[in-house]
């Protein structure tokens, strides 16, 4: 018998005539965490797609060994029912069904009669959440109620509903706030008491070094190697990943800050669903031109409802006061933020950044798209060259601007969000944690556009949960906590991410 739970032998898997996977071997113990690491559009979610069935055997080729038998599975039912889970990087739940009845879809529980049975689904849809330290989500609730990490933290919990042997994490912690990555990583070193196995995804190479026992290295599709980590290290990952040194990790360069070009007042927004609670708080700022507002806070602090307050696509009751160099302005709808020269790349690109249904280049032109009318009909040559120069800039990866803007992966789909946002030529850019899902050499491109912006004098609002990029980047950082302003730094080196814990969990006043 071998040693191995999983090998995976030469894997190769084309999408018309290009090869994403190249040759990928991969091997996996009973118990042992696997990192699997990469730039983006390297081939880790097709990996782990072809592992798991969502590409069925016989639409690649190569040898699926599992628990030392030939695995020939044509749906992912097949796979899962092997013990193989996969949680995947884009989210997949059905927003209108509430928590309870997502984390068991396909699984519900029923009584005898037949007819669902929600008490017992919710009770133990509750207890998972609890093990991810998340008692506090209403499992009885329609999942479009909740955003952001708790999203995330409901796929996993809905993994570890199913007997897995092996889980596949793909980017879990890229939607979450430290303390549930802290708890996420602690769960995953648990999962070898029982013995579970996992293949875990991340750009975030402090985690790979924090959990795994082996990483594996592909790039461009070419498979690198497989090394336990303790005979490497991060900067070797990344030489591995890369095929060069990185050097500097954030380009800060000095700009000029002018007049206040930004000016909120007195954001509030109140719960959708539950309208006595407030989200966002009586939040106030100002952004001056050319600079760099980071805006930090704990996951679920109400940095997302406020952006979308901003940018006049927030569903509940709520009100603000927004000046645009010095004028008061209407913001209702997202059209009247763009006319106003207010762009925002949302946090959640799957639900309002991408258009999937059109294709890569007709995404990146979709808010300037008169720009390129000539006489009612669309200059398509100039839109080409456009969408061209983008890609390049951008460094998107794709074989044809004309494919499905969901054939990209995930860090170029993020990519090209961003590239969207920023043909309009905004006076101010919203930036809803701009380089998720995005690798170290992806991220760097990703901040020197935002200095080339702030050089160019717009007033750039970043909200990150990642602290060492809010502190690498920001001119100011404003610190949310619970709906409200606890903090506005000037980030002038002695700025720490300690600071802007303290400050994010720092009550101002009293509940009333
Ligand atoms: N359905 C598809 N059709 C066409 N091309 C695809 C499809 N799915 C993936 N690809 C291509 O395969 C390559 C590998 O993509 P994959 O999503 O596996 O990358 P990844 O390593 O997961 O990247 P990221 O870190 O950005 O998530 C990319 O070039 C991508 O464009
Ligand atoms: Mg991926």
């Amino acid at each position: 018998m071998s040693d191995y739970l999983l090998e995976m032998k030469t894997i190769v898997k084309e999408f018309s005539g290009v090869k994403a996977l190249d040759g990928i071997d991969l091997k996996v113990r009973p118990g042992e965490v696997v990192g699997l690491c990469g730039e983006n559009g390297a081939g880790k979610s097709t990996l782990m797609k072809v592992l798991s069935a969502v590409h069925p055997h016989g639409t690649w080729s190569g040898e699926i060994i599992w628990e030392g038998q030939p695995l020939e599975a044509r749906t992912i039912r097949r796979t899962e029912r092997a013990g193989i889970v996969i949680v995947h990087q884009e989210l997949m739940l059905v927003p209108e069904l509430s928590v309870a009845e997502n984390i068991f879809l396909g699984r519900e529980v029923a009584s005898r009669g037949g007819v669902l049975d929600y008490e017992a689904m919710n009770a133990k849809a509750s207890r998972l959440m609890a093990d991810l330290k998340m008692s506090h989500v209403n499992v009885a609730l329609p999942v479009s109620h909740y955003s952001g990490g708790i999203l995330q933290l409901i796929e996993i919990a809905k993994a570890l509903g199913k007997n897995a042997k092996l889980l596949i994490l793909d980017e879990p912690t890229s939607a979450l706030s430290q303390s549930e990555t802290r708890t996420l990583l602690d769960l995953v070193r648990g999962l070898k008491d029982r013995n579970i196995a996992c293949v875990y995804i991340s750009h975030k190479l402090e985690e790979i070094e924090a959990i795994c026992d082996t990483v594996a290295v592909i790039r461009d599709g070419q498979f690198i190697g497989q090394a336990p980590m303790a005979a490497l290290t991060v900067d070797k990952i990344i030489h591995m990943m890369v095929g060069r040194e990185l050097k500097e990790k954030y380009p800060r360069e000095p700009h000029a800050i002018g007049e206040v070009v930004f000016d909120v007042r007195h954001v509030t927004c109140h719960d959708p669903i539950n309208p006595d609670k407030k989200k966002v708080d009586d939040v106030s700022f100002t952004v001056r031109a050319g600079e760099i507002l980071g805006i930090a806070g704990l996951v679920g602090a109400g940095r997302t409802e406020m952006a979308s307050a901003l940018f006049g696509h927030y569903k509940g009751p709520h009100s603000v006061d927004i000046h645009l160099d010095g004028r008061r302005i209407e913001v209702k709808t997202p059209q009247d933020a763009v006319s106003h020269g207010i762009c925002m790349v949302p946090e959640d690109r799957k639900r309002h950044g991408i258009v999937p249904l059109l294709g890569i280049g007709q995404n990146i032109t979709l808010a300037v798209l008169p720009r390129f009318a000539r006489f009612g009909l669309i200059d398509e040559a100039a839109e080409f060259s456009v969408i061209g120069h983008e890609i390049d800039a951008m460094s998107i990866k794709t074989a044809s601007p004309l494919l499905a803007i969901t054939s990209l992966s995930g860090g170029n789909q993020q990519k090209a969000v961003v590239a969207k946002m920023l043909l309009p030529k905004p006076r101010v850019l919203i930036l809803d944690e701009p380089t998720r899902g995005v690798d170290v050499g992806a991220k760097y491109e990703i901040y020197k556009l935002i200095y080339g912006l702030a050089k160019d004098g717009i007033a750039i609002v970043m909200m990150s949960s990642e602290l060492p990029e809010v502190l690498g980047i920001s001119d100011r950082v404003l610190v949310i906590g619970d709906g409200e302003v606890r903090g506005d730094f000037v980030n002038d080196g002695t700025l720490t991410q300690e600071k802007i814990l303290t400050a994010a969990l720092t009550k101002r006043r009293q509940a009333a």
